[in-house]
This record gives C-alpha cells, structure tokens and sequence, in this order.
C-alpha cells in the first residue's frame, strides 16, 4: 500500500513538472525582443509612478497576479468586467471589495493604436506578469526574468474563482493542497506566501484570527483588536506586515516565528507543523527567501498559459475583442 501510493505521489509530481516544464518552454523571456522592444520599459516606467503615488499598489498588482494564475492560468481572465451578458471574476469572493489596481493596468498601452507598440500588442497577461515583477523589484524585493509569451483568455470563471483560490481561514493542510492542485510544492507555497510582507487586509479577512485563536501573541491581538472591533468595521485596514508593510524584505517570517501573523493563514505556516524550518530559515536568510520567491514567481506565472493562436490579444484588457 505504502509503495503504491509513494508510486501515485511520485507520478503526480512527475505529470506536475511535465506541464510545468512544457509550458515553461513555450514561454520566453525574449518573446518580444524584435516585435515590442520597448514593452519592459513601459511596464517599469508606469509601475514606478503608481508604486510613487501609493506604494500599496505594488502589492496590489501581484495580488492581482496570483489571482489571475490560480483561476485557470494566468490568462487576465481575472480584468475582465462583467457585463449583462458576461460574468467574470471580478465580483468573485475573493476579488469583490477586494482585489484592486485594475486602473494601472488599463493605463499601460496595450492596443494597436499605441504608437510604441504598434507593430505587434502585447497581452493583458503579460503586462500583468511584468508588472507584478516591477513592483516588487521597486519596494526593495528579488527581481526575475519573466517569461512571456501568453495570450489572453476570451472567458474568465467566477465559480473557478471562488473554488481555486485559497481563503484566510484555511488550514496548513489546505494551503499545501490548494497550491499542489497548481503544481506548486509547499515550499513554494511558504515562500509566496512572503508576498504578505507588503500591502494590507481588511478586518473581516482576520477578525476570527485575533480574537479566537490561541496561537497569537496577546499583545499583538490587543493591537490589531484597536483597529478591528469583534463586531463592525468590516473594511478596516490594516498592514499585513507589522513594521515595513512597504518593504519587501523577509520580516514576514519574522512576525509569523513571533507569533504575530496577521491571517489565520499565514500563522498556520508556524504552528508546529511540516513548514516550520523553512519559516525559520527565511526569517534569518532573507537572500534564501528572496530566491525561493523569485522562484516561485516564475512557476506560478506558468501555470497553464494559453499560448500559440489559442485566445487572443486584448485590445481593451477589460473586454473580450
Ligand atoms: C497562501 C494562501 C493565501 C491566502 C489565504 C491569502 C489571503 C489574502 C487575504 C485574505 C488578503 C487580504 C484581502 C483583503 O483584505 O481584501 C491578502 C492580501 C494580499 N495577498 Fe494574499 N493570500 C495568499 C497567498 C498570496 C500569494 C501567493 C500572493 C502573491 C504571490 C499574495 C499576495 C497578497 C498581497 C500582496 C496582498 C495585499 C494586497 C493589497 O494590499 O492590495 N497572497 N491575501
């Protein structure tokens, strides 16, 4: 029994890194060297005035991103507006009143009439894809060549979006499947879950955590508690990260080892489970820390691409063409 279910773990890893590995090949850094040059540039030109203007929007971006990839690959199903006749992701659980920076999107030039890129657009899901990677790059993180080449998706999934991407109350258990489901080991889920070293939540996604469970530190509770009653204020904000919630760096690890997560989540890789050493690692090594999430980064951002003529080039990121 034990070798048989050892042989099932070693072939779903096996097919795991396949479509990984395949995928990863039709991606290339230099998809656009002799079509749009100039697209990297743009992408660090308008992600560096937005980041100046409010250095939240950079972890919102790759909120954005992995939100786009854990719903059936990163297409930029997830820009797609609903309308009368279309439901998208927007208003799904996890993204209503919720995800953002959707606006610093639709102002990089992605459409035909841009003179920059007018021989060849480039895709929502790439912009997206470089973008993530600039604004973690300008609050101080790891940097990565990014592989491009994907297409846009002509659909999007709000039930895919509220089923695939995991919620603040899961279980270590949870997070590690959730991730699995994706490709992506649970290294790879401790070290993107770095990401919560910037950006902020709203109390309703950490409420419970601060008032009911037990592996808190007391202070830290007290604290959060100032800006979160146990009932109402629904939508206060609060920084993910205690101290520098506009530097990524590896302070994350170090709240989480003193007991200072701010999501039931993310406490829940220190909690005398499987992840524990690698907390402690990245806590201490913030160079092992930003490799794993670059890394990371550049698996999740092969999950499941559409690419060769499969989907489209958006035009307006916001609408099917
Ligand atoms: C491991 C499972 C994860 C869970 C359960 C989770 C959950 C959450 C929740 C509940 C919030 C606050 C949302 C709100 O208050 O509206 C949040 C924010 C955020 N998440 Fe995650 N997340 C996870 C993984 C990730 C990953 C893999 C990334 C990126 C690589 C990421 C990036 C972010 C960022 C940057 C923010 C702050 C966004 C902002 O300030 O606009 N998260 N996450």
């Amino acid at each position: 029994m034990a070798s048989f279910i050892r042989r099932q773990v070693i072939l779903t890893l096996f097919s795991a890194a396949l479509v990984l590995c395949t995928a990863m090949a039709q991606l290339s850094p230099a998809f656009y060297a002799s079509t749009c040059p100039s697209l990297p540039r743009i992408v660090r030109s308008t992600m560096a005035q937005a980041v100046n203007r409010e250095p939240r929007m950079a972890a919102s971006i790759l909120r954005l991103f992995f939100h786009d990839c854990f719903v059936n690959g990163c297409d930029a199903s997830i820009l797609l507006d609903d309308t009368a006749t279309f439901t998208g992701e927007k208003n799904a659980f996890p993204n209503g009143n919720s995800a953002r920076g959707y606006e610093v999107r639709s102002s990089t030039p992605s459409n035909p009439t841009s003179k920059l890129l007018a021989k060849r657009p480039c895709t929502c899901a790439d912009i997206l894809a470089l973008a993530a990677r600039d604004g973690v790059a300008l609050l101080g993180g790891p940097k990565w060549r990014v592989q491009l080449g994907r297409r846009d998706a002509t659909t999007a999934s709000q039930s895919d979006a509220n089923s695939n991407l995991p919620g603040p109350s899961s279980s270590l258990a949870n997070l590690i499947s959730s991730f699995a489901a994706k490709g992506l080991s649970a290294r790879d889920m401790t070290a993107l879950s770095g990401a919560h070293t910037i950006g902020q939540a709203r109390c309703t996604t950490f409420r419970s955590h601060i008032y009911s469970d037990v592996d808190v530190d007391p202070g830290f509770a007290a604290l959060r508690q100032q800006n979160c009653p146990s009932a109402g204020g629904d939508d206060n904000l609060v920084p993910l990260d205690l101290q520098t919630p506009n530097r990524f760096d590896n302070e994350y690890y170090q709240n989480l080892v003193a007991k200072k997560g701010l999501l039931h989540s993310d406490q829940e890789l220190f909690n005398n489970g499987t992840q524990d050493s690698l907390v402690r690692l990245y806590s201490v090594n913030a160079r092992a820390f930003a490799r794993d999430f670059a890394a990371a980064m550049v698996k999740m951002g092969a999950i499941s691409p559409l690419t060769g003529t499969n989907g489209e080039i958006r035009l307006n990121c916001r609408k099917v063409n």
